[in-house]
């Protein structure tokens, strides 16, 4: 099989300054919410090929990624500069072991995300599987700034789609505001502005906790949860703590 299929951009948002997403038409096999897919273009003649989490579930099409553009980043930095109708190489596998089919039942499903590491809690949500297997679900989404709150206009329509069972729980830690938590997400943790802000309390019996993004917050997101009795999950070992770092 080819290491890649050519796949063509259909649209290129931009966020902020750093933030875009890409929406690709290309091959790919089926899929699971909450994977990743490699991409690639080929920069000097070398093929700079990198995972991006797939935002879209899997029954829709084109392929959409949220991504930012880091400083002096390898590949990002081109992909900035993609527009309708350019190609760019993907995978033909998705990855990845973030997805509920690998997460233990219980009433409450927390999602925590920061920066782009939101993107396949959206693809996640956007299925049938948390609604039907969990009472109520929590995203948590931490930026440092309003303008980098992203797909805010998506996560309206889950509220509105699913009142009652979906609560959003933005932070924003470099900018005072009304309606976001300041500061960091293992810190409301320890501190119980998290759970007093969502209602319900994160427990070992109660709680699957998915994290993903900056690996520092994976860790110390993981440390808080670990005081509190909850440990990572393993096939072989269950848990309540499924995570993916971004780097
Ligand atoms: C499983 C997996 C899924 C991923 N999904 C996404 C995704 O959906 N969106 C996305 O933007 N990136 C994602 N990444 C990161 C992505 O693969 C690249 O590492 C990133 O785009 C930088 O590549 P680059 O070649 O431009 O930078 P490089 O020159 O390779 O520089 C890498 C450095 O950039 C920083 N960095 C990398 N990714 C991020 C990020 N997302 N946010 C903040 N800082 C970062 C880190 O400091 C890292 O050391 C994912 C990584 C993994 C392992
Ligand atoms: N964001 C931008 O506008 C922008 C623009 C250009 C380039 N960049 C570069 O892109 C990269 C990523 O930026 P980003 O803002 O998407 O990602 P980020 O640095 O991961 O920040 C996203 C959120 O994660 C929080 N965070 C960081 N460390 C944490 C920890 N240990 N525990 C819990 N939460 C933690 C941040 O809080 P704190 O604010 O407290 O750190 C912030 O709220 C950086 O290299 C940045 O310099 C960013």
């Amino acid at each position: 099989m080819a290491a890649w299929n050519i796949g063509k951009v259909v649209e290129h948002k931009q966020w902020s300054n750093a933030l875009h997403s890409l929406y690709v038409e290309a091959d790919i096999e089926p899929f699971e919410a909450g994977q990743f897919v490699k991409i690639a273009l080929e920069i000097k003649g070398e093929v700079i090929g990198r995972p991006y989490s797939l935002v879209n579930p899997p029954d829709s099409r084109p392929l959409e990624f949220f991504y930012i553009e880091v400083p002096n980043g390898q590949l990002a930095s081109h992909l900035v500069k993609l527009i309708s109708g350019d190609e760019i190489l993907v995978a033909p596998h998705a990855n990845g072991f973030m997805i509920l089919d690998e997460v233990p039942q219980a009433r409450h499903l927390w999602l925590m995300a920061t920066g782009t590491g939101a993107g396949p809690f959206l693809s996640i949500l956007a299925t049938d599987k948390p609604w039907q297997n969990f009472e109520r679900v929590v995203l948590v989404y931490a930026v440092r700034t309003f303008s980098e709150l992203s797909y805010q206009e998506r996560i309206s329509q889950i509220l509105a789609k699913h009142p009652g069972q979906f609560t959003f729980i933005p932070f924003l830690s470099r900018e005072p505001s009304d309606f976001a938590l300041p500061g960091r997400i293992p810190q409301a943790i320890i501190d119980g502005r998290l759970e007093a802000h969502a209602g319900i309390k994160i427990s070992t019996e109660n709680s699957q906790i998915m994290l993903c993004g900056n690996p520092k917050m994976v860790k110390d997101t993981t440390n808080a949860l670990i005081e509190r009795g909850l440990k990572k999950h393993h096939r072989f070992d269950p848990g309540q703590i499924t995570a993916e770092n971004y780097w």
